[in-house]
């Protein structure tokens, strides 16, 4: 006989372990399948929070060798134990997993270990690595099952030479060298960490430009950020071959447009192009659930698919492949089936990226505002002019705020500088409310702070900035 639950959610990232609690919070009877030995899904093991202990640890050797003298601490020069930093990183792992199996015991969430597949509506089999496997049946399943790097042909990842993510987040020492392709996320964030270490990063963006997606303007600052650094750009290349041998790799890379190839030789190469849906071996084709051009589950805005009691959420359906889209998603599934009205506001969803010096980003970019022919404002302000930031010694970055010319209402906001990943969420708020510049320039802003340069932009919408 089939244990019977309200919910059964397949995966246990943060789109379906949020899911399980808050649907756990509304009186649900839940069930998580995962068929990893850890809860938490890519964010808490191999990606979020690990490549940000990585950050961190990186971030604070790179200071105490390049900052710490000017500030008249003397400490000699730091070395890097990477053994010890890779201990950290999975101590940090460990916390993050062990924290979800608590919340779990203590909101009465049943797990089931093992790889989960849908057999018919209502019904998921749990097949373990070892034993037999167990039916459950559910008056509604969500596929929270993630996605994985996606490979590019003719470049096997071996995780020794040619790395995904999950490679590179586990190397046992500093590379020599290392060339990155792909100028996104974890292009950037990925090889911060090793460059600050030492490693010779050259990053090959098949695009003209870093980061598609940010604003523009951003992109291009941290670009050069990035390059002062020590960071190597090859934008506008492809990478068409590879020769590995047991200790390097040989890229053959090309112009994008077509041209002389050349090669670059890395002892390590980190494949980090975007991420595909993970729908394998879940039994969509028997179910007739089938997928979009890129993979995707097509949900409805509630997040159901077209087979009624079958939901999809996080980086399985279309969207930003982000922890917190994910987890609003949970949220909203939970409580829709808790028979209240859940939604996402998928036009509000920030995005951080945790470079030296952080990019965040809120709303419409200035290039997607030019596109819809939105008559707009911006403000400007520089961490130059920012007591906080000069005080710490990290001026580089500006706040940008974009609001409607007519209505003021802030339409999008875009921050490179320190601690922007946090600045970013007062933005956030003002807009969720659907706030106005002036409501931003007209609050009362603690000084110093570096959020003192997020009043001073949006009181630049209306060219009345006081410190610039
Ligand atoms: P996942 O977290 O991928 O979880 C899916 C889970 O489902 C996994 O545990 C998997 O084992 C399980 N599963 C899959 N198939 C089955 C099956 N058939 N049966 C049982 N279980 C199954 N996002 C951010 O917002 N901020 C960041 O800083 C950030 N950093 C990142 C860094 C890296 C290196 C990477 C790779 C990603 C990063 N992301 C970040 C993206 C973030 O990790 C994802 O957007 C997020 O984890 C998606 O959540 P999810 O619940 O949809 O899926
Ligand atoms: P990405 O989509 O951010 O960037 C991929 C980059 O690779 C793009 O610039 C693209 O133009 C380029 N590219 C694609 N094919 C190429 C090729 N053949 N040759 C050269 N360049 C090529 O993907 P990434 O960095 O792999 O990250 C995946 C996702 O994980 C992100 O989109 C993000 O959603 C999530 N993530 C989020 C983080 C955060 O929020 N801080 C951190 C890390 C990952």
């Amino acid at each position: 006989m089939a244990e019977q639950f309200d919910l059964v959610i397949i995966g246990s990232g943060p789109g379906g372990y949020v899911c399980a609690i808050r649907a756990a919070q509304l009186g649900l009877k839940v069930a998580v399948v995962e068929k990893n030995p850890t809860f938490g899904g890519t964010c808490l093991n191999i990606g979020c929070i690990p490549s940000k202990a990585l950050l961190h640890v990186s971030e604070r050797f790179h200071e105490a060798g390049h900052a710490f003298s000017g500030m008249g601490i003397s400490c000699g020069k730091p070395k890097i134990n990477v053994a010890d930093m890779q201990a950290y990183k999975d101590k940090v792992v460990e916390a993050n997993t062990k924290g979800i199996a608590f919340l779990f015991r203590k909101n009465k969430v049943t797990s089931f270990a093992g790889a989960g597949r849908i057999i018919a509506p209502g019904h998921v089999r749990v097949t373990p690595s070892d034993g037999a496997p167990v039916d459950l049946s559910a008056e509604a399943i969500v596929i929270a099952t993630g996605s994985d790097s996606a490979r590019l042909p003719g470049l096997e990842t071996d995780e020794k030479t040619i790395l995904t993510s999950t490679g590179a987040l586990a190397l046992p020492k500093v590379p020599k060298s290392l060339a990155v392709i792909g100028a996104g996320v974890i292009g950037l964030e990925l090889g911060s960490v090793w460059r600050r270490l030492g490693a010779e990063v050259t990053v090959i963006e098949y695009l003209d430009r870093i980061l598609p997606g940010m604003d523009g303007e951003i992109a291009k600052v941290l670009q050069r950020e990035l390059k002062k650094q020590g960071f190597t750009f090859r934008l506008g290349a492809k990478v068409t071959g590879v020769k590995t041998t047991r200790t390097a790799a040989a890229l053959t890379i090309e112009p994008a447009s077509g041209g002389k190839a050349e090669t670059l030789k890395a002892e390590k190469v980190l494949v980090a192009i975007g991420r595909t849906p993970c729908t394998q071996g879940l039994g969509l084709e028997d179910i007739g659930l089938e997928t979009d051009e890129r993979g995707r589950i097509p949900v409805d805005d509630g997040f159901e698919t077209k087979i009624p009691g079958i939901y999809a959420i996080g980086d399985v359906i279309a969207g930003p492949m982000l922890a917190h889209k994910a987890e609003e998603e949970g949220v909203a599934v939970a409580e829709i089936l808790g028979g209240l009205p859940g939604e996402v506001n998928h036009d509000l969803i920030p995005a951080v990226i945790y470079t030296s010096p952080e990019a965040a980003s809120i709303g419409k970019t200035e290039e997607q505002l030019k596109e819809d022919g939105a008559d707009y404002a911006v403000g400007k302000f520089n961490f130059m002019a920012n007591g906080r930031a000069k005080a710490m010694g990290e001026t580089a970055g500006f706040v940008k705020i974009l609001a409607d010319k007519t209505t003021d209402r802030v339409l999008g906001a875009h921050i490179l500088g320190p601690m922007a990943g946090e600045m970013i969420h007062e933005i956030a708020v003002l807009m969720e409310f659907s706030g106005s510049a002036e409501d931003l320039a007209r609050t009362c802003h603690a000084h110093p702070t570096l959020s003192e340069a997020v009043k001073e932009a949006a009181l630049a919408v209306a060219g009345r900035a006081i410190h610039s």
